[in-house]
């Protein structure tokens, strides 16, 4: 190469399939059986990461920890409440020593549904976010991509509220 020719062009491809990926880190998403939740685990799981599910019931958890294990992934289920600081101290406790770490920590515990359907209403778009959106959106913050972001709020609320 000659002080003249160009410098060769970044892998781009390489780069970024390196920046989405979440290989190596562990994730714990409380409500991770509900329709977000799920879709989030699963979202996180393909990235890479190692994820843990929780709710009330333990048997939906491991079910879904089930299907994501059937899939290739490494996942467990447990029983978590989040009125209990307590059974969320333990729990958390619980990922972390399975684990060894707990880098990705996701809240998608679900509040009443008459509370939901007033919220509808106000939202400008007319619709909730799919379950699919927010996954793309916790991967994202989740992974190296967001590297340069920190301690900023992601509004994901269709148009709900505008900066
Ligand atoms: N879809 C949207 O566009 C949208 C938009 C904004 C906000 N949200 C909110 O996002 C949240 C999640 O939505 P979703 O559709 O995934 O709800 P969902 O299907 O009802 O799932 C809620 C999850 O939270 C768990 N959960 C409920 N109470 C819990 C408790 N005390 N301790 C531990 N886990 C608990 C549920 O399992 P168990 O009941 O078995 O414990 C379930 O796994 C909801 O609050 C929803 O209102 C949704």
């Amino acid at each position: 190469m000659t002080a003249d020719s160009p410098s060769p062009r970044p892998d781009y491809a390489r780069l970024l399939a390196d920046q989405a990926s979440l290989r190596g880190r562990t994730a714990f998403v409380a409500g991770g059986y509900g329709g977000i939740g799920e879709a989030i685990a699963w979202g996180l799981a393909l990235a890479g990461a190692r994820v843990a599910v929780a709710g009330r019931s333990v048997a939906k958890a491991e079910a879904l920890a089930s299907a994501l294990g059937a899939a290739g992934h490494d996942a467990f289920g447990l029983a978590m409440d989040a009125h209990s600081t307590e059974s969320i101290r333990a729990a958390v406790d619980a990922v972390a020593a399975r684990f060894g770490s707990l880098d990705i920590l996701v809240n998608c515990v679900g509040i009443q549904r008459e509370q939901r359907q007033a919220l509808l209403r106000q939202i400008p778009v007319g619709r909730f976010c799919e379950p699919e959106e927010f996954a793309h959106a916790v991967r994202f913050l989740a992974s190296p991509l967001s590297g340069f972001i920190t301690g900023e709020i992601l509004d994901l609320n269709g148009g709900l509220l505008m900066d």
